[in-house]
């Protein structure tokens, strides 16, 4: 049902954490499963230089939160909003039709760190 990279960033997630004095902090849930999943972003000079995750939620849930992590660690905020859930997914190599919900959280939480960031810049 799995693939194996999704079973090992279950097994091993990456980031797992928070941020101390992040720059950026997003919280998003998904009402359905009641799976909630929270982003840490430290970021200088544009790029983010430290990304962290807590998720209470599924296996899938912490291995897309895991993915994510890691395919926005060092890009630019830019680069980082054009995360989709579909490269998570792809970076994952596929997940079940009935987990793919939990890319999306992934997605939608950097989202939201992201845009924290930006209101505290302000
Ligand atoms: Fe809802 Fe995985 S079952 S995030």
């Amino acid at each position: 049902m799995y693939s194996e990279k999704v079973m090992e960033h279950f097994a091993n997630p990456r980031n797992v954490g928070e941020i101390v004095n992040a720059d950026g902090i997003g919280e998003v849930g998904n009402a359905k499963c009641g799976d909630i999943m929270k982003m840490y972003i430290k970021v200088e000079n544009g790029i983010i230089t430290d990304v962290r995750f807590k998720t209470f939620g599924c296996g899938a849930a912490i291995a897309t939160s895991s993915m994510a992590t890691e395919l926005v660690m060092g890009k630019t905020i830019d680069e980082a909003l054009k995360l989709t859930n579909k490269a998570v997914v792809e970076a994952l190599e596929g997940l079940p039709g009935e987990k793919l919900h939990c890319s999306v959280l992934a997605e939608q939480a950097i989202k939201a760190a992201i845009s924290d960031y930006y209101e505290r810049a302000r």
